[in-house]
C-alpha cells in the first residue's frame, strides 16, 4: 500500500480521482487537514485537524462489471467494521454503507465509481472514521468517535495501516464471484436494526411507516417488509432510517434535523 500523505487538502476523494491516473492500485490518499471533506448526499464531513483519519484508497480492479459496484460498497463497510473489532468496538453498517455504533455514527464512507463501458475503471473509496476527536461542532448526527467510546487515544498511524491491510483484503474478495457471495452474506449478518424486529422509516416528504429489514438485495436494494406483510424495495435516498418512538421520535437520518447530541 502506497501513502500519499497531503499536508492539506480540500477532499482527498477529490484528490484521488483527480490522480487517479497516475496513482498505483491500494494507493491511500491521506491528509490531517481536509478543508472541504465531502459526504453522501451533497453533505460535508466533519474531521479536526490532526484528530481523525480522513483517507481515500484507490481501487482498480480489472473486468470488473459496474453492475457488482455494491460489492465494494460491501467490501470497504466491512473492512471499517472489521478494524473497529479488532480494537474493542462493536459496531454495525447502518445501510448502504453508514458505520454506527448503538445510535451513534463513527464512520461514514463515501465510494466513487469511474465507469467505462460496462466495467469500473476505478473506484475511490473515502472514509473518515473519527479516532480521537471528542467534540463535534457540526450538526451531523450522533457522531461518536473511538476515544469517546473507549476513553483513550488511538494511535493513528497504526490504524491506517490495519485498514489498509483490511480493505485490500475484502475490496480482493468483492473482485470473484464467490467473494462476493462471502461478503454479501457477511454484510447482511452485521446490519444496524437488521434484527428482524420492526422500526420506523420516512420515505422523504413522504409518511412514516413501521418496518423490518427483509433483505438487501446484492445489487444493493433495501427491501423493508411491513406488519401487513407488504414489502417494498429502497434505493439509497428513497428511504430515511428514524429513531423509533421509543427514542422519542428524533429525526436521525443523514440529511435530516439533528438530534441533540448524546441521544
Ligand atoms: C458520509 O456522508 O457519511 C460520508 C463521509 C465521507 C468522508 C470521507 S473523509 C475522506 C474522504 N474525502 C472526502 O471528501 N470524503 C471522504
Amino acid at each position: 500500500m502506497e501513502l500519499i500523505k497531503l499536508e492539506e487538502t480540500a477532499s482527498t476523494n477529490t484528490y484521488a480521482s483527480a490522480h487517479a491516473s497516475e496513482l498505483a492500485p491500494w494507493s491511500v490518499v491521506i491528509t490531517d487537514c481536509q478543508t472541504g471533506g465531502r459526504g453522501q448526499r451533497g453533505n460535508s464531513w466533519e474531521s479536526e485537524e490532526g484528530k481523525n483519519l480522513t483517507l481515500s484508497m484507490i481501487i482498480k480492479p480489472e473486468g470488473f462489471r459496474a453492475r457488482d459496484q455494491f460489492a465494494i460498497s460491501e467490501a470497504v463497510a466491512l473492512a471499517v467494521v472489521d478494524l473497529l473489532y479488532d480494537n474493542g468496538i462493536d459496531a454495525r453498517v447502518k445501510w448502504p454503507n453508514d458505520i454506527y455504533v448503538g445510535d451513534r455514527k463513527i464512520a461514514g464512507i463515501l465510494i466513487e465509481h469511474s465507469v467505462l463501458g460496462m466495467d469500473i475503471s476505478h473506484s475511490v473509496a473515502g472514509i473518515g472514521l473519527n479516532v480521537n476527536q471528542t467534540e463535534f461542532l457540526s450538526d451531523a448526527p450522533n457522531p461518536v468517535s473511538m476515544a469517546g467510546l473507549k476513553g483513550r487515544e488511538f494511535d493513528r498511524a497504526t490504524l491506517v495501516k490495519e485498514l489498509g491491510e483490511r480493505l485490500e483484503h475484502y475490496c480482493g474478495l468483492a473482485f470473484e464471484p464467490v467473494g462476493r457471495d462471502y461478503l454479501h452474506s457477511f454484510f447482511k449478518t452485521l446490519l444496524w436494526r437488521g434484527d428482524g424486529k420492526f422500526h420506523t422509516f420516512k420515505i422523504p416528504d413522504g409518511p412514516r411507516f413501521e418496518a423490518k429489514i427483509a433483505e438487501v438485495e446484492e445489487g444493493g436494494m433495501l427491501v423493508l417488509e411491513e406488519r401487513d406483510g407488504n414489502r417494498s424495495k429502497y434505493a439509497f435516498k428513497e428511504i430515511i432510517f428514524e429513531l423509533d418512538a421509543k427514542d422519542e421520535g428524533q429525526e436521525e437520518g443523514n440529511d435530516n434535523i439533528a438530534p441533540p447530541k448524546g441521544v
